[in-house]
């Protein structure tokens, strides 16, 4: 059974629980109080994490150039192959889209920017601009939603369905026979 190389899981899994976190503290901060340290905490960590995958979706890409995935399994039909390689594709543009459109809506207020607690500067296109792609920003939110929603179900259908070895090859269970 073909695997992905160690790195790429390791990026894979290390993302996955970054990004998902992200997801929830960006649709769930509103139950925080406004004004709140909790909130602005919760926040401080989302922008900073947020700046971080920016950071390892570059380090993934490059990765991935020099070690690429394992074939499919022979039996993948044309469509399983195409649905797969746009899911994938689609994850590598909103993982960068996503973050970036949310360091442009910092520009939306004047509280400053940080990196775990290092100042980070902003783009300066301004109050309107920044606005724009706070929606942008939550439009790719709900889209990284869906997209982790159809690739968790296709997940499952191999599993389930399929019995094969999509899972063993990130990293997780044995393959079977
Ligand atoms: C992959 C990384 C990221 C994910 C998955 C993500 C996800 C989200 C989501 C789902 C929301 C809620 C949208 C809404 O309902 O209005 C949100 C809000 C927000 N995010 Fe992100 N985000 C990421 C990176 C970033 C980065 C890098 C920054 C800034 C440097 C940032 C700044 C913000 C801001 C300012 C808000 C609005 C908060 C508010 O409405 O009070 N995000 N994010
Ligand atoms: C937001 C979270 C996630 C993101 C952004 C993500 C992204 C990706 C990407 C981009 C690939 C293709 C890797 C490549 O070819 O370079 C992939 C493959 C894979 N992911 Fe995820 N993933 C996430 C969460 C999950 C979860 C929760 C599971 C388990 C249920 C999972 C299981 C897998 C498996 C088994 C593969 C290998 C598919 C194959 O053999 O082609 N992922 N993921």
């Amino acid at each position: 059974m073909s695997r992905y190389s160690k790195g790429a899981i390791f990026l894979h899994w290390l993302m996955a629980v970054m990004i998902i976190g992200n997801l929830a503290g960006g649709f769930l901060h509103d139950f925080i109080p406004r004004g709140s340290p909790e909130r602005t905490l919760v926040m401080d960590l989302h922008k900073s994490f947020g700046l971080t995958i920016i950071a390892l979706t570059l380090v993934r890409l490059g990765w991935r150039l020099a070690n690429p995935p394992p074939p499919l399994p022979a039996y993948f039909t044309s469509g399983e192959r195409l649905l797969s390689k746009a899911a994938h594709l689609g994850f590598y543009g909103l993982m960068l889209a996503l973050p970036l459109s949310g360091w442009v809506a910092a520009d939306r207020n004047d509280r400053p920017l940080a990196f775990f607690w290092m100042p980070v500067p902003k783009f300066g296109v301004g109050k309107a601009m920044g606005s724009s792609a706070n929606e942008m920003h939550e439009l790719l939110g709900w889209a990284m939603l869906a997209l982790l929603a159809l690739h968790i179900i296709g997940i499952i259908k191999h599993l389930v369905m399929d019995r094969d070895n999509l899972l063993p090859r990130m990293g997780v269970g044995r393959p079977r026979a």
